[in-house]
């Protein structure tokens, strides 16, 4: 059978008794950008974990590049060109944004010369070569944002899964982070899926979209159809009770 880039086939996870996701089959086109949309609590963090491997589905499985995925670990999925970044960043706030870089790259077993070099190439990519010799922990959410995607680069990915990529990022950041986003897939020809609360965002940076409610998918199609839907706009207008 003939399968998408990325595939999940009716992923159920649950933790105890809540069930974080029901039966989500997602579906991803290499070289298209795909939104997950929805309210606080709908799953949305928990279908990255499903598909980088933090969480194993109780149920269904994850296709990457027609392999079937569900069982491999998390540095196996990394290995295949799978990378995240998370919703919370977590830099070492004591090392330098090189060393940030630097030290995801001796992950992959590079000499210190070797990752020095690679590293500026990727703080290059994102725009903080005035900040690489700064220790992390001055940079502000945007610089942090934008040295999680060098982090993650590090790490050749094909499929980078990106959640809340401008959570808490004051608005005049927003635009230079989008271009870097952008350019991932323009420059680096990766495929990027993103977890993201502004339509406007969405609406320049995404082809698809998915909206997830209480775990499950709700509508899909383009992201211009989903912004319209319906039950997407009386959700997203904050009634989350509403059950589509
Ligand atoms: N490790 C976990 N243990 C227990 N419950 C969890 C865990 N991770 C997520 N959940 C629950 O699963 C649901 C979906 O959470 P999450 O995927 O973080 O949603 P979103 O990212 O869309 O806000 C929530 O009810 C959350 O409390
Ligand atoms: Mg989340």
């Amino acid at each position: 059978m003939q399968r998408n880039f990325l595939e999940t086939d009716r992923v159920t996870v649950a933790f105890g008794g809540i069930v974080a996701l029901k039966d989500v089959s997602l579906s991803v086109v290499q070289g298209k950008t795909t939104a997950i949309l929805g309210p606080n609590g709908a799953g949305k963090t928990t279908l990255f974990n499903a598909v980088a491997g933090a969480v194993r589905p109780t149920s269904g499985k994850v296709y990457f590049q027609g392999a079937d995925i569900t069982n491999a670990s998390p540095s196996r999925r990394c290995h295949a060109g799978i990378a995240r970044t998370f919703q919370i960043t977590q830099p070492f706030g004591g090392l330098s944004v090189r060393e940030n870089v630097m030290v995801a790259l001796a992950a992959r077993g590079v000499t210190m010369k070797e990752a020095r070099a690679e590293a500026s190439t990727y703080i290059d990519f994102v725009g903080l070569n005035a900040k690489a010799e700064d220790p992390a922990r001055i940079l502000s959410t945007g610089q942090r944002k934008r040295l999680e995607l060098a982090r993650a680069l590090s790490t050749h990915p094909k499929l980078l899964l990106l959640d809340e990529v401008t959570g808490g990022v004051d608005r005049p950041s927003i635009p230079e982070l989008l271009d870097v986003i952008r350019r991932l897939r323009e420059e680096r020809g990766i495929t990027i899926v993103v977890v993201e609360h502004n339509m406007e965002v969405l609406l320049g940076l995404a082809d698809n979209a998915f909206f997830l409610n209480r775990g499950e998918v709700v509508v899909t199609g383009s992201v211009e159809e989903v912004a319209d839907h319906e039950a997407v706009r009386r959700i997203y207008l904050g009634d989350a009770d509403v059950a589509a």
